[in-house]
């Protein structure tokens, strides 16, 4: 049987717990998971994306991943990994409605399924941008990112 290989697809500026739960559950799903960090030009972005994909790695050690950067389409991605779909989260009614037009655009594009996880109730109101904020204005985000992302936050903005 050939190799289940999902691709998760997203900006990870910068990874939360949210995302960790997610990569974690998509980790027993799959041979290899790609994270496939977006070089999203319109989101202002505090870490490059190989900055990113650092912290990722730090984060997260599994045999089975595969962390990679990526401008362009995610389906472009997905065919040069070799994967054979794509990974999404859901947390909410609004990411539904999103989720289920890029999932739709992408099928139409590629031919390639998306299979969404939920998020954990826990980790299901986290977004990167509200860290962001929080940590500009000097909040405490320990419940929602790793110690090394909140050191290397602090680096950034200091
Ligand atoms: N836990 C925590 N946060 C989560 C989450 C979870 N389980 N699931 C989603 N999010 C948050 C992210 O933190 C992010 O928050 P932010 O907007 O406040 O930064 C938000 O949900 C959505 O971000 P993300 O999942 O990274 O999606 P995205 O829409 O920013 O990027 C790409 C997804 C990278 C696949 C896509 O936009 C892209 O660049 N694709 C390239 C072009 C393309 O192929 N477009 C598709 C056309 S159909």
């Amino acid at each position: 049987m050939s190799k289940r290989i999902g691709i998760f697809g997203g900006s990870f500026d910068p990874l939360t717990f949210g995302h960790i739960d997610i990569i974690e559950r998509g980790l027993k799903l799959v041979d290899e998971l790609v994270v496939a960090i977006g070089n999203q030009h319109h989101k202002s972005a505090i870490f490059s994306a190989k900055e990113r994909a650092v912290l990722i790695a730090d984060c997260i050690k599994s045999d089975k991943l595969k962390i990679v950067t990526f401008d362009g389409l995610l389906v472009d991605e997905a065919k040069r990994c070799g994967a054979n779909f794509l990974m999404r989260s859901l947390r909410n009614s609004q990411d539904f409605e999103y989720e289920k037009s890029m999932a739709a655009f992408n099928f139409d594009m590629a031919g390639i399924e998306t299979i969404n996880l939920f998020s954990a109730p826990q980790y299901a109101h986290i977004s990167s941008s509200l860290v962001r904020q929080i940590a500009k204005l000097d909040g405490d985000i320990t419940k929602f990112v790793p110690q090394n992302i909140i050191t290397s936050l602090k680096n950034k903005l200091n």
